[in-house]
């Protein structure tokens, strides 16, 4: 933690290590979430009743015993629907209710809006539904073999990797199964429809895109966005997984209020959330890689099978984004990639940290880690081998060439400071001594490309306000969901204006202050929204100092902004006087501010151009230790660098570095989804997923900011985004994870290890590695081969 500055109140306000602006409502449990919200009088709490089917034609559907069940007071299904039955953010293929035909257990049919919450629960139970039972897909090979796709197959491809792999002195082939994730926010999926006068709606959701959540609900009600307004002060996390999917919750909500006249809240529980809603997309990796006596990759070609779901949500940019990423930090001359978005008879998967990114990392990394064991080399060596290089040897695979690459410099600093090949070494050492527990470490390094590839996302609109007393309302098209974008706003209008932090009013989302506001994702939220804000400040700043010129009779150069207050000429004024004085003179004291992330473009069509303003660089040494007669398993020391450039608080970005690095461990480890043959998820509440908790944090944790950085790019205040980049360093555990389980054979083989590492799969792949030695070590007569 040495690397944060205390907040002082003569310092600048961008770079202070403030704490999150709701952090004292977060502990005393006063910060309001939908939930908290005082109810309108008349309120009525609604349930989903759901498809027990994996897919199924419906034959019928009878409400009446839900229509006559105890407080409920209006039942509705798709034919109740007046505007479009629709929710897909991307295609119209995500039914609010299912009409003839069901796609996943948990699909949503019809609603009950009832008197309290478990009167419309027991009510959503209650329907005859008769179904006509379909042949099921539910992996993502399975859909592959059957041709099943939400969308077109991509491909990106440079060189001939065919032929290199061919030519190559070495060549490796396998397969990697990667698991998916639930987000696991804290709060739920909640939305609170409140019907208005003259036919509108005012609707809280927990969402991350309030605009779209707008949009799908005019559209649903079939009413215009004017008459819609979306609302969300915070969420209680979000982690993608309320980029896309609120929008469900919103609509059904909004069309019971409009229905019944009545304020209507739907808030899921946590078995609901996670059956109902979609999930970080689980991949099936296949890679074919042909390299040299250095480990250097000649030629690597992947298939991703990247399980999607029912629908296409936000799949297309998704599997596009594993496919950007499927290079890490490594040049690769002659690949081909090849990408299915595969249709299953599952829950339609989403948005999670990294967005694709990690997948498509985790094949490259697992690729490099195979061919350091198959030539017996520090897997360290093999990556520094492949790293993109600075002047050359620096263009993606898209085409886009790095001009900001700092990962040597980063690996280098983090080998010394964690002195990774003194303890590789000692490891070793230990293992051959330690019969039952084993160790391992390894060192992974992450670049993550900055910009929604979606190019006409990366947009922002602020809006911000001072009032006579010299105080500032700031809203924005972010919003919060824990991570601390208000605050990092917030200081850069502060800074902006030279106010203190207290001066400024956070206000929350509110599609009725900026229009059309991007999700805030691709963490891209402080770089969008911070310099739209920054915008704002210096469109007010720039009247303020044009009316105090005038005012005063003085050059516009003569007015400066101090903390507080503003010079004039000889004069200083306290802040509040000057814009006293400018109010009375009948100066606008509103103004918005309107960003758009320049020189990124990009060609979907041939996967070229420039999709990435930057990138965010970081890496991380993990030390684990496994016990061989169980799988268990922990984590003993784990070092970080991460790049944040110049930290706009460090504070937040410390929490967001930590914080990620757990969540991307807990995917690659304990969290694990299960689906029955039925397809019904088995995994649906804490009872039976395990997400990580204080007490998975390593006993020796060293996070630090890269020091002395910036932004090559003109960022605001030259900050880095930070939001998703640390989970993929999570990955270090995974391959530290295999290196203990290479160290029980000797390191001679390398072991079969999926995603995520569960102590089962741990132990399965321990014993599974000293079979293969055992049956290498025996002659083939022994093993019933024909003599
Ligand atoms: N941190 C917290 N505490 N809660 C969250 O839900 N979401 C992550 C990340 N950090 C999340 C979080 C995801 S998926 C993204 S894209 C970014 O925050 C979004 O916010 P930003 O763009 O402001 O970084
Ligand atoms: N990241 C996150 N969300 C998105 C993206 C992205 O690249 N594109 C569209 N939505
Ligand atoms: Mo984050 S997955 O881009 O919401």
């Amino acid at each position: 933690m040495n690397a944060i500055r205390e907040g002082d109140p003569q310092a600048a306000v961008a770079g202070a290590a403030l704490p999150h602006d709701s952090a004292h409502l977060h502990v005393c449990g006063a910060a309001t979430y939908i939930d908290d919200i005082a109810e309108l009088r008349g309120t009525l709490y609604a349930a989903i009743g759901t498809s027990e089917r994996a897919h199924a034609r419906i034959v019928s559907i009878d409400l009446s015993a839900a229509r006559s069940a105890p407080g409920v007071v209006c039942v509705i299904a798709a034919a109740d629907i007046p505007g479009k039955n629709d929710c897909g953010p991307v295609i119209a293929d995500d039914p609010i209710f299912a009409t003839d035909h069901v796609q996943y257990f948990g699909q949503s049919i019809f609603a009950v809006a009832a008197r309290s919450v478990d009167e419309a629960r027991r009510a959503a139970k209650l329907a005859r539904i008769e179904y006509d039972d379909l042949p099921a897909l539910l992996t993502a090979p399975e859909a592959v073999a059957a041709n099943s796709f939400v969308l077109p197959t991509e491909r990106m491809r440079r060189g001939d990797a065919a032929a290199a792999i061919a030519g190559a002195p070495r060549r490796l082939r396998g397969r990697l199964a990667i698991g998916g994730q639930d987000q696991f926010y804290l709060e739920g999926h909640i939305a609170y429809a409140m019907p208005r006068e003259d036919n509108t709606m005012l609707v809280h959701s927990s969402t991350q895109h309030p605009g779209e959540v707008q949009h799908q609900v005019a559209h649903a009600l079939g009413v215009a966005s004017k008459d819609v307004v979306v609302e969300c002060r915070r969420m209680g996390g979000g982690f993608g997984g309320k980029e896309s999917q609120p929008a469900l919750f919103a609509c059904v909500a909004a069309l019971l209020a409009r229905a019944t006249g009545k304020a209507v809240k739907l808030r899921l529980d946590r078995d609901d959330d996670m059956t109902i809603t979609g999930k970080r997309h689980d991949f099936v990796t296949d890679y074919d890689v042909g390299f040299d006596a250095q480990g250097r990759i000649l030629g690597i070609s992947f298939v991703l099978a990247g399980r999607c779901g029912y629908s296409a949500d936000l799949s297309g940019s998704i599997n596009d984004r594993a496919m950007f990423h499927s290079d890490n930090c490594y040049y690769l001359e002659n690949v081909d990639i090849v990408s299915y978005r595969c249709k299953t008879n599952t829950v339609s998967n989403t948005a999670f940290r990294g967005f694709g990114g990690p997948q498509g990392m985790m094949g490259i990394e697992y690729v490099i880690d195979e061919i350091a064991r198959q030539l017996d080399l520090d897997p360290l060596a093999v990556r520094k081998a492949n790293f993109y290089g600075k002047t050359e040897r620096n263009v993606t695979h898209y085409q886009q060439t790095l001009e900001d690459n700092c990962i040597e410099e980063i690996v280098a600093e983090l080998e010394v400071s964690s002195d990774y090949a003194k303890r590789r070494a000692a490891i070793r050492e230990w293992n051959r001594t330690s019969p039952i527990l084993k160790r391992g470490i390894a060192l992974t390094p992450v670049k993550f490309g900055i910009s929604f590839t979606a190019t006409h996302l990366n947009q922002a609109g602020a809006l911000v306000h001072i009032y006579k007393d010299g105080t500032v309302l700031l809203n924005h098209g972010g919003t919060e969901m824990g991570q601390g974008l208000f605050i990092k706003v917030a200081q850069v209008v502060a800074e902006e204006l030279q106010l203190d932090i207290g001066a400024i009013r956070i206000t929350g989302s509110d599609t009725s202050k900026v229009p059309n506001a991007s999700p805030t994702a691709a963490s891209a939220g402080t770089d969008i929204n911070g310099k739209a804000a920054q915008l704002a400040a210096r469109t007010l700043k720039e009247r303020l100092i044009a009316f105090a010129a005038e005012h005063f009779g003085v050059d516009a150069a003569q007015v400066g902004f101090l903390r507080n207050r503003v010079r004039i000429g000889d004069r200083t004024l306290p802040f509040k006087e000057l814009v006293n004085l400018a109010f009375v003179a009948r100066v606008s004291l509103s103004a918005t501010g309107f960003y758009k992330t320049p020189k990124i473009h990009y060609d979907r069509k041939t996967f070229t151009g420039r999709p990435f303003f930057y990138f965010a660089y970081g890496a991380a040494v993990s030390e684990v230790v496994i016990d061989t007669l169980t799988g268990e398993n922990r984590m003993l020391r784990v070092d970080i660098l991460h790049d944040v450039g110049k930290s706009l608080n460090p504070a937040v970005d410390m929490g967001q570095i930590e914080g990620g690095f757990i969540q991307g461990v807990g995917w690659l480890t304990t969290e694990e989804l299960c689906w029955n043959a039925q397809g019904r998820l088995t995994t649906h509440a804490p009872s039976t997923y395990k997400i990580p908790v204080a007490s998975d944090v390593p006993p020796r944790f060293h996070v630090r900011m890269l020091e002395r950085s910036s932004n090559v790019e003109d960022t605001v205040h030259r900050s880095k985004a930070v939001g998703e980049p640390p989970l993929m360093l999570g990955i270090s555990v995974f391959h530290a994870l295999k290196d203990a389980i290479a160290s029980t054979v000797d390191y001679v083989v390398s072991p079969q290890l999926d995603a995520p590492a569960t102590p089962e799969r741990v132990l399965h792949s321990v014993v599974q590695v000293r079979q293969r030695v055992a049956a290498q070590s025996t002659p083939a007569t022994a093993m019933g081969a024909p003599a």
